[in-house]
């Protein structure tokens, strides 16, 4: 949707950012509201939230809700809807994620359970609230948050990575089977940002000219999403990840694409590599 004059009409009147109160959720929710979007905010800790909200309703004039909630617990969707009672909501950015790094079998099967609690339990449910609404409106829009990480498999963060290409599959799956329904649903396939949490992972990103390159703004991610929704299932921000995503996806053979990205996240994390 390149063109923003008709976004609060397609979109609007309210969006809901599934984890929105720093790095791409904040991004995703003040670029939905400078085009006009009342947002509802929701995340785990409150102060960041409400400075958010505050921030965004200042600048744009739109109105905020905020939503406390755990993407991965059980309530999820009856804490959402009595929250959103009576509230339309239009677009919908399913932001959160839990990502940990090291090898599969050194983290407790709990660890496991609550990545896909958080990363897929949660957005099924939000997504299986939120749509129905949307199509009855004929109009809306969605985005998964997945990653280059969800285009091949990867060691050291194997079940982050095949959480989301759970997503991506899901939301070309959707895009296809909503495509005449007026709601847009659509994968970003975010490279490495630069976010809080991305940064509290402790990267080892090279100092070089392509680590500097390959590491995007939160706000140019969030911004070229939200451009390019409608325009297709799939969207790689960014002209690095894009020539990266195609050299894996498309011309590499799959066990030398595995291997090369796997290498480079044991480098990024300081993992040991086995020869
Ligand atoms: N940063 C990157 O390099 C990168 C690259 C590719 C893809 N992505 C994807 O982009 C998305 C956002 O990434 P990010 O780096 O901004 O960090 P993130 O940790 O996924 O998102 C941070 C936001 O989500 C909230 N949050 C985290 N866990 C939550 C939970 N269980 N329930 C509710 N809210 C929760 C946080 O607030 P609270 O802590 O207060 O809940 C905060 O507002 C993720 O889906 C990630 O996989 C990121």
């Amino acid at each position: 949707m390149k063109n923003h004059t008709g976004f609060p009409d397609k979109y609007g009147p309210w969006a809901l950012v599934a984890g929105a109160s720093e790095g791409l959720g904040e991004a995703f929710s003040i670029e939905l509201a400078s085009h006009g979007l009342n947002v509802a905010l929701l995340a785990r800790r409150v102060p960041p939230l409400e400075r958010l909200a505050r921030d965004i309703s200042e600048r744009f004039r739109v109105e905020t809700k905020i939503i406390t909630a755990d993407m991965g617990g059980p309530g999820l969707s009856d804490l959402v809807e009595k929250s959103l009672a009576g509230i339309p909501i239009g677009s919908l950015v399913v932001n959160a994620a839990f990502a940990p790094v090291g090898g599969f079998f050194s983290a407790p099967l709990t660890e496991h359970e609550r990545l896909l609690d958080v990363n897929c339990r949660g957005a099924l449910r939000l997504l299986h609230l939120l749509v129905p609404p949307m199509l009855e409106r004929k109009r809306g829009g969605v985005i998964l948050m997945s990653s280059l990480a969800g285009f091949q498999g990867t060691a050291c963060v194997a079940h982050y990575a095949a959480s989301k290409a759970y997503l991506r599959v899901l939301a070309e799956g959707l895009w296809e089977e909503l495509r005449e329904s007026g709601v847009d649903v659509m994968a970003c396939c975010a490279g490495m940002t630069d976010t809080p949490t991305f940064r509290g992972s402790r990267p080892r990103i090279s100092r070089g000219l392509a680590g500097r390159m390959a590491l995007m703004k939160a706000g140019e991610v969030a911004k070229a999403a939200l451009d390019n929704l409608g325009s297709g299932p799939i969207f790689v921000p960014g002209a690095v990840n894009q020539a990266a995503a195609l050299l894996l996806g498309h011309v590499l053979p799959r066990s030398l694409a595995v291997r090369l990205i796997s290498r480079s996240t044991r480098r990024l994390y300081r993992e040991d590599s086995p020869r």
